[in-house]
């Protein structure tokens, strides 16, 4: 009898402790959610509106099947294009080539793989399919009935029916509607960088932003976006992150050089990695490009600090991102239109005078330097060196 009490008393005691250390608020508030930049595959730019559930499945196997998940890349996004009607109650219904958004979502949840979707604050997508206003709660409640992970969210229309002045307070409403909905959604906001949205994305809830217009294109483009990020370094960090568009490696439109100058370049800035390409019918190369995870570990670096540009001369540049071990990363470009030397001189970028190198994309120790290091790289190519 005296044993029963006390082990009802000690179940009591339990159970009061766990209460209360569960926190009231929604599960989301206690969730950090994309305390590293997020990874993972967003179909835009590899089939625009032709996307499909079929063509999402495959992508979410081939991330699976090809390691991509294995070196990190965990979100599916289904980018524009994929929504239908609304229902007499006003509830977002998909279009014909997306069956059951529900099962869509269960699938890619299956693979052990998160699941993100695309809306709009106007009444239309960018690809005039159907927007979230005036449905705002009511399509946040929906997504997250869906088992939705991730929303990135499009401005466009919103142009139309809100003034400039209003997009702060448009951004929030939905990102609170996230909030409210108890699930961990990690919001993606898209403005194209309007407003220096890096200065108030994470005051209205966004766990990324878009600081450009859209990167999809050659060379020139991918590298004026990404070079231009520099100095937004000081509004990154865990839980919020500068996004300056998707990977535009394996879409055909970057040689090889090119692309290791993307993704040399994107890990420094700590931007979110989001693949674009068909991942079932990839090249050898691309996939070494996008699963080298020494770089990778650049990108996802606990430190959670955006690289900068340190030295540049000409075509030539120096970018620096410090990480958690005390080490440095630093990418070594040349924009130019030749083969060129350029050479690291330690002390012009912050780094002691005696130093350890190794080739991340070689994945080779280089050795002790005194002063500098010089390296020559081709045409629109990169080095990525961790130096400590
Ligand atoms: C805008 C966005 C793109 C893409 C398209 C879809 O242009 O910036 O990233 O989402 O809309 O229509």
């Amino acid at each position: 009898m005296r044993l029963t009490r006390q082990l009802w008393i000690s179940g009591a005691i339990i159970a009061a402790l766990i209460c209360a250390l569960t926190p009231v608020q929604g599960f989301s508030q206690s969730v950090p959610l994309a305390q590293t930049p997020p990874m993972g595959w967003n179909d835009w730019y590899q089939y625009e509106c032709t996307i499909s559930d079929a063509i999402v499945r495959a992508n979410a196997d081939a991330l699976v099947s090809t390691g991509m998940r294995a070196a990190g890349y965990t979100y599916i996004s289904i980018d524009d294009c994929w929504q239908g009607k609304r229902d007499a109650d006003g509830n977002i219904q998909p279009n014909g080539r997306f069956p059951d958004m529900k099962a869509l979502a269960d699938y890619v949840h299956s693979k052990g793989l998160k699941f993100g979707i695309y809306s709009s604050p106007g009444p239309k997508t960018c690809a005039r399919y159907e927007g979230s206003y005036g449905h705002e709660e009511q399509d946040a409640r929906t997504y997250a009935r869906w088992g939705v992970d991730l929303l990135k969210y499009d401005w466009c229309s919103a142009a139309k029916v809100y003034k400039p002045e209003q997009m702060q307070a448009v951004y929030k409403k939905m990102g609170d509607a996230l909030k409210r909905t108890g699930r961990p959604i990690v919001y993606s906001l898209c403005q194209y960088g309007l407003q220096a949205v890096w200065r108030w994305g994470a005051s209205v809830g966004g766990n990324m932003w878009r600081t450009t217009d859209d990167i999809g294109g050659d060379y020139y483009r991918v590298s004026m976006f990404g070079f231009m990020q520099n100095g937004l370094a000081p509004y990154a960090g865990p839980g919020h992150w500068n996004d300056p568009d998707i990977l535009q490696i394996g879409i055909g439109k970057l040689n090889h050089d090119e692309e290791l100058t993307q993704m040399s370049l994107w890990c420094i800035l700590a931007a979110p990695l989001q693949a674009g390409n068909d991942l079932a019918h990839m090249s050898k190369d691309t996939l070494a490009i996008l699963t080298n995870l020494e770089v990778i570990a650049v990108d996802q670096d606990a430190k959670g600090v955006e690289g900068h540009r340190a030295w540049q001369e000409g075509p030539l540049e120096i970018w620096v991102k410090p990480l958690a071990d005390g080490s440095k990363a630093v990418g070594l470009f040349n924009r130019g239109i030749g083969l060129l030397p350029i050479t690291v001189r330690f002390q012009d970028i912050g780094l002691p005078e005696s130093v350890q190198i190794r080739d991340l994309w070689a994945r080779k120790d280089l050795g002790a330097f005194h002063g500098s290091y010089t390296a020559t790289i081709p045409r629109h190519g990169a080095v990525m060196l961790k130096v400590k």
